[in-house]
């Protein structure tokens, strides 16, 4: 039922109002998160409840499989926002195993508007088509998949314009890929964890 959802707000915000008494108004005063979450839009992955956050903690933004495109308005204003207004000192793809998204890249099946979306996982899936191959079956291929892509957006952040001029102005921002299992609840670090552009491809750099 609906309004058992409006039931359960009033019983959180009462409850959180109860332990941390002035909650509610001192976050509404400002939010100061030092954190971006860049995540999946599964329900099974909520980004503050896994990492234990509160409220004003952390800044989010999900879409099917964590894809940061340079064409994706939307996501490159969140990461310019948190980057550059927000201040935030990480920014944390977290991707998770068994995506839909990912098996979805990985099936010939035409889903219709969704393929413009998923061609990009296909993208990765087909520059690493051998470590794909490697994988013995169809979960070991998708959990595979999930991982390259949370590496790739990884990538696709430290390339763009934005993060480069962050480290360009000695700002503290590192980023980092991280993957959940829904099965144990678990986050395994990728530990890709970029915080500088010593190491990027010098096509994809901009002049300092
Ligand atoms: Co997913």
């Amino acid at each position: 039922m609906l309004s058992d959802l409006l039931d359960n707000n009033r019983s959180w915000s009462e409850r959180i109002e109860r332990e941390q008494p002035g909650f509610f108004k001192q976050l509404a005063a400002q939010q100061n998160p030092e954190y971006l979450w860049i995540g999946c839009s599964d329900s099974r992955v909520p980004a503050n409840q896994i990492v234990g956050m509160l409220p004003g903690e952390l800044f989010v933004h999900r879409n099917i499989a964590n894809l940061v495109l340079h064409t994706d308005l939307n996501c490159l204003s969140v990461i310019h926002f948190a980057v550059h207004v927000l201040g935030v000192k990480h920014i944390i793809v977290c991707g998770h195993y068994g995506c839909g998204g990912v098996r979805a890249a990985l099936s010939n099946q035409d889903f219709g508007l969704i393929d413009n979306w998923l061609r990009h996982i296909k993208d990765i899936g087909y520059h690493y088509r051998e470590d794909l191959l490697a994988e013995t079956d169809e979960e070991g291929r998708v959990n595979r998949l999930c991982e390259l892509n949370v590496r790739q957006q990884v990538k696709n952040i430290c390339h763009s314009g934005i993060v480069q001029q962050a480290w360009k102005q000695g700002q503290s921002l590192s980023v980092h890929g991280w993957i959940y299992s829904i099965e144990d609840g678990l986050i395994k670090d990728l530990e890709v964890d970029i915080d500088s552009d010593g190491d990027m491809p010098g096509i994809y750099a901009m002049q300092k």
